[in-house]
């Protein structure tokens, strides 16, 4: 049994009036691949942006390889080794792919090049771009750049929110195969997906997130075989 790398219990996310997140508890073991579906507005990215620090939880509890860390601000939240690869994407536009990637690293004083030769290994074309703007990159080639950026300051954990977004699927292909080689280099992947067919394929353990609640939750194969998921999320 793997150790629990992030653990949540009864969290709650509100927005003035509105309830995003109603109360949910999982666990990500270290080393795996989770992911959570659920359809727009479930409040996926609320609970990823509040893992993150951006929001500030109403309450619950979030602890990270066995340190309460609810309330923390981003900053914080990095240095324990937690990234998010944004929705989105969020590239710096008019900034260059080595420029964008070494904003990932800025909060590390040790060498980087290792890690910028991880980068462009996983990603050639980001080396080939690398003095191209942001801005100007293709919707897959700004995937790569935001996935690279968050590698660089060095994750125990990775979370993703919808990387597959708007890309055409033999890009999606490519995203997912090196989400699992990210993974197999020890970085635990919390990932976000629409995109509910290639997310149970890819994960470990799955949990369906339904108007801020967990309504279902099991292996990636037991979830891409259950009725109400195929019928919901896998357009069955
Ligand atoms: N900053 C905010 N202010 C007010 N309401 C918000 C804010 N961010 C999110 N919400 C609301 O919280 C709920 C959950 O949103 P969230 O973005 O977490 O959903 P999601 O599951 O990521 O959806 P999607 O699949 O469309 O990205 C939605 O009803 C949304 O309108
Ligand atoms: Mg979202």
């Amino acid at each position: 049994m793997a150790e629990t790398i992030l653990s949540i219990k009864d969290l709650q996310v509100n927005y003035g009036g509105i309830e995003a997140v109603k109360g949910i508890s999982f666990d990500v073991p270290q080393g795996s691949i989770v992911t959570l579906i659920g359809a727009n507005g479930a409040g996926k990215s609320s609970t990823l942006r509040t893992v993150a620090g951006l929001v500030k939880p109403s309450s619950g509890s979030i602890r990270f390889m066995g340190e309460e860390i609810t309330g923390k601000g981003p900053t914080d939240i990095v240095k324990k080794g937690i990234t998010l690869v944004p929705e989105g994407r969020r590239i710096f536009a008019d900034l260059s792919v080595l420029e964008n990637l070494k904003i990932g690293a800025y909060l590390r004083k040790d060498d980087i090049r290792e890690d910028l030769n991880w980068v462009y290994s996983l990603f050639p074309r980001l080396k080939e771009r690398a003095w191209q703007a942001g801005g100007t990159l293709s919707g897959g080639e700004q995937q790569m750049l935001a996935v690279g950026r968050a590698l660089m300051s060095r994750p125990k954990l990775m979370m993703m929110d919808e990387p597959s977004l708007g890309l055409a699927p033999i890009v999606v292909r490519d995203i997912f195969n090196i989400i699992r080689e990210i993974n197999k280099r020890g970085v635990t992947i919390l990932l976000i997906e629409q995109n509910a067919n290639m997310a149970l394929q890819t994960a470990d353990f799955g949990y369906v997130l339904e108007t801020g609640r967990i309504s279902l939750s099991g292996s990636g194969s037991a979830l891409l075989t259950n009725e109400a998921v195929k019928k919901a999320y896998l357009g069955e």
